[in-house]
């Protein structure tokens, strides 16, 4: 008989946002009448920016023409992206990052799952705690924690980081040796960003220790404040300890076409083998390349038009953000998370355990978060609502919480 990873099978229940669909799912079957709000998942509701639908269109058309027909595209994207990503989300802003140091992809869920491979099986990782769930769940799979501990509702093996309200949502040094350490900033799902000294603090750690930071910057186009890094090459050092993961999801409203990349810098090097190669490598072997169109569109984001309409969606959802937050705060919640990021991260009343929190809104609200605990131990207690909605939802999400 054939046998089969048996480190799938440490994972325990199904993933986070499918275990929330399948309840929403059930509570709908059984009152159709009930309007629910979804402020759970982080995915968008508004649509494409006009510059980049335009964009598409033409890329469409190309393909319909033999002279100006795509097959496969380049595995690390075509040079028309790479170019410009590096010009102004890197070099203008101060990095020196190149355009062969970026790999465009299908999106960073993708990329973040994906990006351990490049690491050895033994290797320890390191997570904040609370967490999203793929960096964990990846190394699971591939084999690089123990089993799942229900009591501790951690896994043996993998080094949690708590960051709750006690010390400001930012993670501690581990006090073990760790090889691999996964930052996400500002942070899903606490909302709460890091600001440079302290960025510049886990850089020099990892080059100090030997270890590789995951720095996912997904969420970095919701930064309004100044002092708070978009970047983590803004920090010195980070090019030779840091691959940095972006998303173009939240950025533009990719969610539904899949875009994203990786930054892995030459620099980066174990002994004299270059994670830009092995990545390069491992792209060849495994990735046929984003298709032609949506890279197409993913250009048009940085038109001038296209950097006006996606600045303007941003900023609607941080109008959201904003009213979630402010009316949250004056109804008594303690809340956190929402200035430069489109997560706000409740404290629950009555210290009501997070999922109770959550069939509590549901039932009584016809709302639908994120209870904390689902992404670790450290975020029980605690509730996630995003800005992601529309503003009526949001106005109407907030109505209901405060009748309650
Ligand atoms: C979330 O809600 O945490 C995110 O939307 C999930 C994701 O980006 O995959």
């Amino acid at each position: 008989m054939f046998k089969v990873n048996e480190n799938f099978a440490k994972l325990p229940g199904s993933y986070l946002f499918a275990n929330i669909a399948k309840r929403v799912s059930a509570f709908q079957a059984e009152h159709p009448e009930k309007e629910i709000i979804r402020l759970g998942i982080g995915d968008v509701t508004q649509p494409i920016a006009p510059a980049i639908i335009e964009a598409m269109h033409k890329a469409v058309d190309e393909m319909g023409h033999a002279e100006t027909f795509h097959g496969y595209a380049p595995e690390q994207g075509y040079d028309f992206l790479r170019n410009i990503i590096a010009k102004e989300d890197f070099q203008e802003k101060g990095c020196d990052i190149s355009a062969d140091e970026i790999f465009i992809s299908d999106g960073a869920k993708c990329d973040c799952g994906n990006i351990q491979e490049l690491f050895s099986l033994d290797s320890v990782i390191a997570v904040c705690d609370p967490v999203y769930p793929v960096y964990v769940d990846s190394n699971v799979m591939a084999g690089r924690s123990g089993l799942y501990n229900g009591e501790t509702g951690r896994f043996d093996k993998i080094v949690y980081m708590p960051c709750t309200a006690d010390n400001g949502f930012l993670p501690e040094f581990p006090k073990e040796h760790v090889d691999l350490i996964y930052l996400c900033f500002p942070n899903n799902p606490t909302g709460e960003a890091i600001k440079k000294a302290d960025l510049q603090a886990w850089v020099d750690y990892a080059n100090k220790n030997g270890a590789v930071i995951i720095f996912d910057a997904a969420y970095e186009a919701y930064i309004t404040e100044e002092g708070i890094p978009h970047s983590i090459y803004e920090c010195e050092g980070a090019k030779t300890c840091a691959i940095e993961l972006r998303s173009f999801s939240k950025k533009a409203g990719f969610t539904g076409m899949r875009l994203g990349f990786a930054v892995i810098p030459k620099d980066l090097k174990c002994g004299d083998v270059s994670l830009n190669a092995m990545w390069m490598r491992r792209q060849g072997s495994k990735y046929n390349g984003t298709p032609y169109i949506i890279q197409r569109a993913g250009e048009a984001v940085y038109s001038p038009e296209g950097k006006v309409q996606v600045a303007e969606q941003i900023a609607r959802y941080m109008k959201n953000a904003k009213t979630i937050y402010t009316g949250l705060k004056d109804t008594g919640f303690t809340v956190y998370g929402g200035v430069n990021s489109p997560y706000i991260w409740l404290k629950t009343p009555n210290d009501m355990k997070s999922w109770d929190f959550f069939d509590y809104l549901l039932n009584n609200a016809g709302i639908v978060g994120t209870p904390g605990a689902g992404f670790g131990p450290s975020g029980e207690g605690y509730f996630r609502i995003t800005a992601f909605g529309t503003y009526e939802n949001s106005l109407k999400a907030l109505d209901r919480i405060k009748n309650l």
